[in-house]
């Protein structure tokens, strides 16, 4: 009886201080300074479009981003015939025609965006051997999602003499185990921001992320919103209810 006491005790224990441990084994992500951050954060428009830019000329290569159709780049500020121009720069697979065969054809508004590969094997063998994920939904995905993928894009650099990092591979400091498939896809002025903004790997890193962000929940802004007009409502309602009750109480002693 003891013994099995002792037994769920230890057990409850593990489980109670195995979390934490495991989680302070990674080294800490720094917190940044996010417009979408709080309760009445929003994206930060310029941020969003810089991002979509260094996601389409750089992360594209790799990532598929299948949940996102070209006309939800409205939310980005883009007008309609900014969106068909974008939408067109992609050839996408359709059919069967009336002749039973599949054929090309240039993206419409209305497609989801064009995956690298055509599937998992492809993006592997090119890879070698590792998936690039679909980012879609990747800030959801990982804790703290926003600040791991800045940190993870900012985080490459010389391995520390402890650590062998095999062939193929590349160190970064943010990444479980330190050692990840992807090379550092982020080098100063990778992109062109047509903003003028200065591309520098910080920056490129905060737009992109800025843009993930959105498009893991594109509806944030609208679901805060929401929110702080319930909150306002239960605050007015319940002042109200207070005043009902005590006219409604008021001759009883
Ligand atoms: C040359 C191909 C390539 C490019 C370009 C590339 N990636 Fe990756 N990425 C990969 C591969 C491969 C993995 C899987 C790594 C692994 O599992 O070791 C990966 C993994 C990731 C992950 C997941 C990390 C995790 O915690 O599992 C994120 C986030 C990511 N990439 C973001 C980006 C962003 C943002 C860009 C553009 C700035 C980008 N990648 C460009 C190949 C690429």
């Amino acid at each position: 009886m003891k013994t099995k006491l002792l037994l769920s005790l230890s057990l409850a224990a593990f489980i109670g201080f195995a979390v934490p441990v495991m989680a302070s084994e990674g080294v800490e992500l720094p917190k940044q300074e996010w417009s979408f951050n709080g309760p009445t954060g929003t994206f930060d428009r310029a941020s969003m479009q810089r991002g979509f830019q260094v996601y389409k000329q750089v992360c594209s290569a790799c990532h598929s981003l299948n949940r996102i159709a070209y006309r939800n780049l409205a939310a980005l500020g883009y007008n309609e015939a900014e969106i068909k121009a974008v939408a067109a720069e992609a050839s996408i697979m359709d059919g069967p025609n009336d002749e039973g065969e599949m054929y090309e054809r240039p993206g419409r508004p209305s497609d989801y965006f064009k995956a690298p590969f055509a599937n998992e094997q492809a993006a592997r063998y090119a890879n070698n051997g590792a998936l690039p994920p679909d980012l879609s939904l990747i800030v959801r995905a990982r804790a703290n999602g926003s600040d791991y993928i800045y940190a993870l894009l900012t985080g490459y650099g010389e391995a520390p003499a402890d650590i062998k990092i095999n062939e193929g591979m590349h160190y970064n400091k943010y990444f479980a185990g330190h050692q990840i498939a992807m090379p550092a896809p982020l080098a100063a002025g990778a992109v062109t921001y047509e903003d003028g903004t200065d591309a520098s790997v910080e920056q490129m890193a905060k737009d992109v992320t800025t843009f993930l962000t959105w498009a893991s929940e594109p509806a944030m802004e609208v679901r805060k919103k929401t929110g702080l007009k319930a909150m306002i409502f239960l605050f007015v309602f319940a002042g109200l209810m207070y005043a009902t009750k005590r006219r409604v109480w008021k001759d009883v002693h």
